[in-house]
C-alpha cells in the first residue's frame, strides 16, 4: 500500500509471536538434516520446503495448524537450534521495524521430548543478547502453559528448579496459556497462575481465538491476566467490551493468523473498528508467522491499513498504546513513545 513506508517506521512492539512459530520450512528441513530427525514419511506435505509451504496455506482450524506446529519443533535439539529460530525471527524482527517484542516459547512441547529447559532456554537468552547488540531489538521471553495438557503438567513444569531459576529480571518476565483452546478454559490453570502472580510475574493467556467471549471473562476473573491474547471473541459480549476497554486490557491480535485458521474469511471482518470506537487497546501482531504465509508484523499492519484505512493518528495511538501496554521498563517505554 502506499502507507508501507509510514507504516515501517512506526515504532512497533510485538507481543504475540511464539517463537516456534517462526520456525521456516526451510530452517525446518535443514535442521532435521543437521539432527538425523527423520519427518512424518506418510504425510506427503513433509516431501519438501515447497510442498510444505502449500499444505499450510490449507489449514481448516487452530488444531490443523497445530498438528503441524508440534511436528515441526521436533527438529529442534540443541542450544543453537533454539538461537538460531530466534535470531531468524529478530532479523525479519528488524526489517519490519519491531524496537521491542515480547516473545512467547512452549517449554513443555520440548521436555515433552526430551529436552531439557535450560537448552530451550539458553538458546533463545543468546539470541536475544545478539538481537539486543546488534539490531537495537529489546525482548522479553513469555512461558505459556499447553493448556490440552493436564494442569499439573503445567504445574510441575513450573516447579522445576531450572525454570524458577529463569524467572525475573533479563530471563522470563510472563507467562501465558496456549495450544488448542477448545474445550480446555482458562479457569482450570487457575493455581499455577496464582503462584505465578505470588512470584510477581506478568500473566496473559490465549482467549477467544476459537473459543467464546465466556474464556475471556474467565481469563480475566479467575487468571487474572493483564492482556488477552488474540480475544476477538470479545466482539460476542458488548459488556465485557465494556469492562476491558475501562481496565485497559490490551488484547494482542494476530491479523493474518485470524485468516490463515480460519477464524474470520478476511482481515476486514476483524471487529478493529469496533475495539477502536469502544476504546479497546490491541496492538497488531504475527502470531506464527512461518506458517502463515511468511506475513511477519508489517505484513499484519499492511493488511489492517488495506481493511480499514486508519488514518496516521490511529496508527501513532494503535503504537503507543503498544508501548504502553508493554513489559519493558519505564525507562524503555519512554525511548520508545
Ligand atoms: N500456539 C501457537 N500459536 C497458537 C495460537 N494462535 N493459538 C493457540 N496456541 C498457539
Ligand atoms: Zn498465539
Amino acid at each position: 500500500s502506499e502507507l508501507h513506508s509510514f507504516l515501517q517506521q512506526l515504532p512497533k512492539c510485538e507481543h504475540h509471536l511464539h517463537l516456534e512459530g517462526a520456525l521456516t520450512p526451510q530452517l525446518l528441513f535443514s535442521l532435521a538434516a543437521k539432527n538425523h530427525i527423520q519427518l512424518p514419511k506418510d504425510d506427503p506435505a513433509y516431501a519438501s520446503p515447497e510442498a510444505l509451504v502449500e499444505r499450510y496455506r490449507k489449514f481448516d482450524s487452530l488444531d490443523d495448524f497445530l498438528g503441524y506446529y508440534y511436528i515441526g519443533m521436533s527438529v529442534l535439539l540443541h542450544a543453537e537450534d533454539f538461537e538460531a529460530l530466534a535470531w531468524d525471527y529478530f532479523q525479519h524482527a528488524a526489517n519490519d521495524g519491531v524496537l521491542h517484542a515480547e516473545v512467547f516459547f512452549d517449554p513443555q512441547a520440548h521436555t515433552s521430548r526430551r529436552v531439557s529447559y535450560d537448552v530451550v532456554h539458553s538458546g533463545f537468552q543468546r539470541a536475544r543478547q545478539r538481537a539486543q547488540a546488534e539490531l537495537g531489538i529489546s525482548s522479553e521471553l513469555i512461558l505459556c502453559f499447553l493448556r490440552h495438557l493436564p494442569p499439573a503438567d503445567a504445574m510441575s513444569t513450573f516447579e522445576q528448579d531450572a525454570v524458577l531459576a529463569s524467572f525475573g529480571a533479563g530471563g522470563v518476565v510472563g507467562i501465558g496459556l496456549d495450544s488448542s483452546e477448545k474445550p480446555f478454559p482458562p479457569e482450570l490453570f487457575q493455581a499455577v497462575y496464582s503462584k505465578a502472580e505470588a512470584k510477581g510475574l506478568k500473566l496473559t493467556a490465549h482467549a477467544g481465538e476459537e473459543g467464546p467471549a465466556e474464556y475471556i471473562r474467565s481469563a480475566l476473573d479467575t487468571l487474572k491476566v493483564e492482556r488477552i491474547d488474540h480475544g476477538v471473541r470479545l466482539i460476542q459480549d458488548p459488556a465485557l467490551l465494556e469492562r476491558v476497554a475501562a481496565k485497559n486490557i490490551m488484547l494482542t491480535i494476530c491479523p493474518m493468523s485470524n485468516v490463515f485458521l480460519k477464524g474470520v474469511s478476511s482481515v476486514a471482518e476483524l471487529p478493529l473498528r469496533e475495539f477502536i470506537d469502544a476504546g479497546v487497546r490491541f496492538s497488531i501482531n504475527s502470531d506464527d508467522p512461518a506458517y502463515f504465509g511468511n506475513h511477519y508484523i508489517l505484513s499484519n499492519y499492511c493488511a489492517v491499513q488495506e481493511a480499514f484505512h486508519l488514518t496516521t493518528d490511529e496508527w501513532i495511538q494503535i503504537c503507543n498504546g503498544s508501548i504502553r501496554g508493554s513489559w519493558c521498563s519505564e525507562g524503555r517505554k519512554e525511548e520508545l513513545l
